[in-house]
């Protein structure tokens, strides 16, 4: 049988493994300076930033702890509502705590800015954002994002924990998809 190969499913290589790894490894260092003397939350937003944490996780030398959120936000269509809703929600209380959401993509921004606002209501001490990827072409909403990987062009990627129908998630690098896939 012929090997299943979901590399061939993309059109082009974005951003590479290499490249993710010394832009996480910038971002961490900007981030252990910012953090020097606090305790970093780290708050994942499942499931497309999980392996955004666990390399940035595991390249940042500050001690952290990890927690995971899951929210919907998107209703049929494959464009944000704005309208967001919790899956899976904190163990963590964030009275007081550092807290630093990770993100995958930030697309037309609006999932993100609900979730700011909603983990800001909870009395931490502070509230950043670290996204690998940001499509400031798509932007509806201004958002201050402290740490940004790679600013992309306004098209569907996937890969490096994003989706296309639950697929490619897997994938080292972030690509975008081949046409014939989806039509
Ligand atoms: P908004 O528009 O609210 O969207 O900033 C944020 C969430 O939408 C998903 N998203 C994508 N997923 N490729 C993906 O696989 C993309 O190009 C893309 N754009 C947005 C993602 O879950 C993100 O957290
Ligand atoms: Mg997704």
């Amino acid at each position: 049988m012929e090997p299943r190969d979901i590399d061939g499913d993309l059109t082009e290589i974005l951003i590479d493994q290499e490249q993710i790894r010394a832009r996480l490894a910038e971002m961490c260092r900007s981030i252990e300076i910012d953090y020097a003397d606090k305790d970093v939350l780290l708050v994942g937003v499942l499931k497309g930033a999980v392996m955004v944490m666990a390399d940035l996780a595991r390249e940042l030398t500050l001690p952290i702890t990890m927690d995971w959120m899951a929210v919907s936000s998107y209703g049929s269509g494959t464009s944000s509502s704005g309208v967001v809703r919790i899956l899976k929600d904190l163990d963590t209380d964030l009275t007081g705590r550092h807290v630093l959401i990770v993100e995958d993509i930030i697309d037309s921004g609006l999932t993100l800015s609900w979730l700011l606002a909603n983990l800001k209501s909870r009395g931490p001490a502070s509230v950043e954002v670290c996204a690998l990827l940001r499509k400031p072409e798509a932007a509806t909403v201004d958002i201050d994002v402290k740490y940004v990987g790679f600013d992309i062009p306004n098209k569907f990627v996937v890969g490096y924990g994003l989706d296309y129908a639950e697929k490619y998630r897997n994938l080292r690098s972030v690509g975008i998809l081949a046409p014939h896939v989806y039509s």
